[in-house]
């Protein structure tokens, strides 16, 4: 039997729905494009509405610059020293919006179509970390108080990696302090069966650039007496993995972890379906490292991935050509407990042993995060699995996850605390990519589930 939300959040929420969704609409309205420079001055303005937010809400908040863009930081002790302490953590940055040609209504104008917000940043991640904004609101409001002791750390920088952020756990680890890290920035596995997530694959994002002549050549003049670049990058991609989609890089696999029999029969156990996930992507047929599932492969496995290629004439018609260089973006997957550090080494190493003579390359890191998988166990999953019960009516289900959320690995190295991952996102949902969509049904439950999981982690 699953329990009901507490009758007092719940008609706060009811009354107060939409004055909460026109707030979250000008949340999302700030077009805080962390890559993009120009978007600069957004990205401030996004960090200062929300610390004014959090501050309105009755939190004392604080914005933190940093040499990327600043970390708000909110805090409220006043459960006092016997109750537990939670570190909730999010990021109000957001992926750049192109294509704009392919939003069906402009990426920074939230507009509801079909019980769905779409905007740039509604589900990744300004829904999901205003949501946990208002579950506080809800209990000072109600009760004038919190169950627990809060901290609310939300960053400027996921979406670039995170590059400033562990130094800044490092540094206020005492001000971090916590028993529990909640995050809010995933998916649930299917429409109406929330979800508690147990893994995240860590990444190791590089840039190859390979140098063949100083200049372009014209390619009968010169071309098979001179090392073409761009074959040269190609044969250097296509040693990654052999031909069972095994990465053949020496030591790769080293600190990989079996997940063991029982939790791959956890995998099997949930409702997936191969062939609808195949038609949603639009490719013709599912491929990767062999011997493993779909799930298996998103989740337990690393992988070697080109996101991003560039050489030659790529212009109309053709050009006899032969370029003086060739560029690709390859990031890594990561999972338990393989180390980014580690695996920039081993591929460093890989590269110059596999680059053919005449052309030089140069590998530059470009971002990294650690892999993380969860111990859950313990008073901080029993209470969220019963808000996340009471809330939408059904069990939650525990699943992996084949992105990335830097930070996560870091809490665990640093701060040593639990975390909690519970997302109110859905399948389809288009983050990163044109009319990305929160569903308002999960917005509303989610609200709900993290203001409980309040009051029960309140009892312990
Ligand atoms: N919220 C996502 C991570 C995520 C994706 C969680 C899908 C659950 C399901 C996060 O904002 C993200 O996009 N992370 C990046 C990290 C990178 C930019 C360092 C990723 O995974 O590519
Ligand atoms: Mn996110
Ligand atoms: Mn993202």
């Amino acid at each position: 039997m699953s329990g009901t939300v507490p009758r007092d959040l719940d008609a706060f929420f009811t009354a107060n729905q939409s004055r909460i969704r026109d707030e979250l609409f000008e949340f999302l309205r700030i077009p805080s494009v962390s890559a993009r420079s120009e978007h600069n001055g957004d990205t401030r303005r996004a960090a200062e509405w929300l610390a004014r937010q959090v501050e309105d809400v009755g939190l004392k908040a604080t914005i933190h610059p940093t040499p990327g863009h600043p970390i708000v930081v909110g805090e409220w002790r006043g459960a006092g020293s016997d109750a537990p302490t939670v570190l909730i953590y999010g990021h109000y940055d957001v992926q750049p919006a192109e294509p704009l040609e392919l939003w069906q209504s402009p990426p920074f104008e939230p507009n509801v179509r079909d019980g769905k917000i779409f905007a740039r940043g509604s589900v990744d991640d300004k829904g999901q970390l205003y949501l946990h904004v208002k579950a506080l609101e809800a209990h000072f409001k109600v009760r004038s108080r919190l169950p627990v002791n809060v901290i609310l750390l939300a960053e400027g920088e996921e979406e670039v990696g995170s590059e400033n952020l562990a130094e800044f756990v490092e540094q206020n680890a005492e001000l971090l302090r916590a028993d529990s890290v909640v995050i809010s920035d995933s998916s649930m596995f299917a429409p109406g069966l929330p979800s508690i997530l147990s893994s995240l694959r860590g990444l190791a994002y590089f840039q190859i650039d390979v140098q063949g002549p100083s200049v372009d050549l014209h390619s009968g003049s010169y071309g098979g007496a001179v090392v073409n670049p761009a074959m040269a990058l190609a044969r250097i991609l296509a040693t990654m993995h052999d031909d069972r989609g095994h990465i053949t890089i020496s030591g790769f696999y080293d600190k990989v972890r079996d997940w063991g029999e029982t939790a791959r029969k956890e995998i099997r156990a949930l409702p997936f379906n191969e062939k609808g996930f195949q038609h949603e992507t639009g490719a013709s047929a599912l491929g990767g490292e062999a011997g493993y599932s779909a799930l298996e492969r998103l989740w337990m496995r690393p992988t070697c991935e080109v996101n991003g290629l560039l050489s030659g004439y790529t212009g109309e018609g053709a050009k006899t050509v032969l370029p003086s260089k060739a560029m690709a973006k390859v990031s890594y997957r990561l999972v338990p407990d393989q180390d980014p550090s580690e695996i920039e080494r081993l591929m460093h190493a890989h590269v110059e042993r596999v680059t053919p003579p005449g052309v030089t390359v140069t590998v530059t890191p470009l971002h990294g995060g650690r892999p993380w998988r969860a111990d859950l166990g313990g008073p901080l999953f029993d209470s969220a699995r019963r808000a996340l019960a009471a809330a939408f009516g059904r069990e939650p289900v525990i699943t992996g996850e084949g992105g990335s959320i830097p930070v996560v690995g870091d809490f665990q190295r640093i701060l040593g605390t639990p975390v909690l991952l519970m997302g109110f996102g859905l399948p389809g949902e288009n983050a990163h990519a044109p009319n990305e969509w929160l569903s308002e049904e999960n917005f509303t439950r989610g609200l709900r589930a993290v203001a409980m999981l309040w009051d029960e982690l309140g009892k312990n």
